[in-house]
């Protein structure tokens, strides 16, 4: 049924001219999900993300992954199809059986940490779409989109929402793009209703990072110069929902989660690309 109303969409959106494949460079890893793809899938070794990881200690992806009645982003048309993530109470990642209470989370792993995304320039792409009725608690500070390094001591880059824990001054319904020093490098509104783009390209020999942005099915633009950023130290590229608590010490094992959550986030159009003598694609 879902499939077949994504067919739907894909047919009519390419009725207007929208479906035609915009990724010119070469896809280093593969994140999008074709319109075939079955739930089930993500707990395989046929999905194209790490089936294992991060997610709550006793669930399956199966129990995770929805996917969502909604238009394919623009770089999933015409042949790939939106993921929903969610999370609830159950969503408690215990690795070596240490139980990571402070957070809900369910992130996809893209990579291994030692392969060619983490080699020259490459460009991270997500798009994400807002459930109506799997909201946010931006009164909660979340990531749900980043690059953390193989030692697990820092993100390269991160992609969070709303009240930080590291600055409640900050507006809590912006979406903030935070450098590796946590520094936010670059925010804007959270679209309740519409796809939104994203980019970033990083330059692994020279440190350096840029993020772009578009709307719907515009084309990406840039919204940040080059800005130094320590790139180093490998890692993984995680596209998914982690809510971290309030009232916290240690954000990780111990602060204030509600009970009785169901949130999600919409996902589509990852992929990591080669942006060796500058190809992006926009
Ligand atoms: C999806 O379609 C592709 C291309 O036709 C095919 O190779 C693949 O086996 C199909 N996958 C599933 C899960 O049916
Ligand atoms: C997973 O299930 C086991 C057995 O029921 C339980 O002891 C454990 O607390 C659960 N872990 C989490 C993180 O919910
Ligand atoms: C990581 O993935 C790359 C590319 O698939 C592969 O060549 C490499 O052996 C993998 N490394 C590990 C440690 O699994
Ligand atoms: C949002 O989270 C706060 C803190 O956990 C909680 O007190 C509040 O009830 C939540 N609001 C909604 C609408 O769920």
């Amino acid at each position: 049924m879902v499939t077949l109303i994504a067919s739907l969409l894909v047919s009519s959106l390419a009725a207007i001219g929208l479906a035609k494949p915009v990724v010119k460079c070469p896809v280093i890893l593969e994140g999008r999900v074709p319109l075939n793809t079955t739930v089930d899938t993500f707990d395989t070794s046929a999905s194209r993300f790490n089936p294992d990881f991060v997610k709550g200690a006793n669930l399956t992806w199966f129990q995770i992954i929805q996917f969502p009645s909604t238009a394919p982003s623009k770089f999933d048309l015409p042949i790939n199809k939106a993921i929903e993530v969610t999370i609830d109470d159950r969503s408690i990642f215990a690795p070596g059986g240490n139980a990571q209470i402070g957070f809900r989370r369910a992130d996809l792993l893209l990579g291994n940490g030692s392969d060619e995304s983490n080699i020259g320039v490459k460009t991270f792409h997500w798009s994400t779409k807002q459930d109506r009725f799997a909201k946010l608690n931006l009164t909660h500070e979340y990531m749900t989109v980043w690059h953390e390094t193989n030692d697990f001591s820092a993100n390269q880059f991160s992609f969070n929402t709303g009240l930080l824990l590291s600055d409640t001054s900050l507006d809590k319904s912006l979406w903030k793009v935070l450098d590796r020093n946590n520094n936010v490098i670059w925010s804007t509104k959270i679209a309740w209703d519409t796809w939104q783009n994203f980019a970033i390209t990083m330059d692994m020999d020279k440190n350096m990072l840029q993020v772009y942005y578009s709307k719907g099915y515009d084309t990406l633009k840039a919204v940040t110069q080059l800005v130094v950023n320590d790139n180093s130290g490998g890692g993984q590229f995680h596209v998914g929902i982690l809510k971290k608590p309030t009232e916290t010490k240690t954000v990780v094992y111990d602060g204030y989660q509600e009970s009785g959550i169901f949130e999600g986030q919409i996902h589509g159009g990852i992929f990591i690309e080669d942006s060796a003598g500058e190809c992006i694609s926009l």
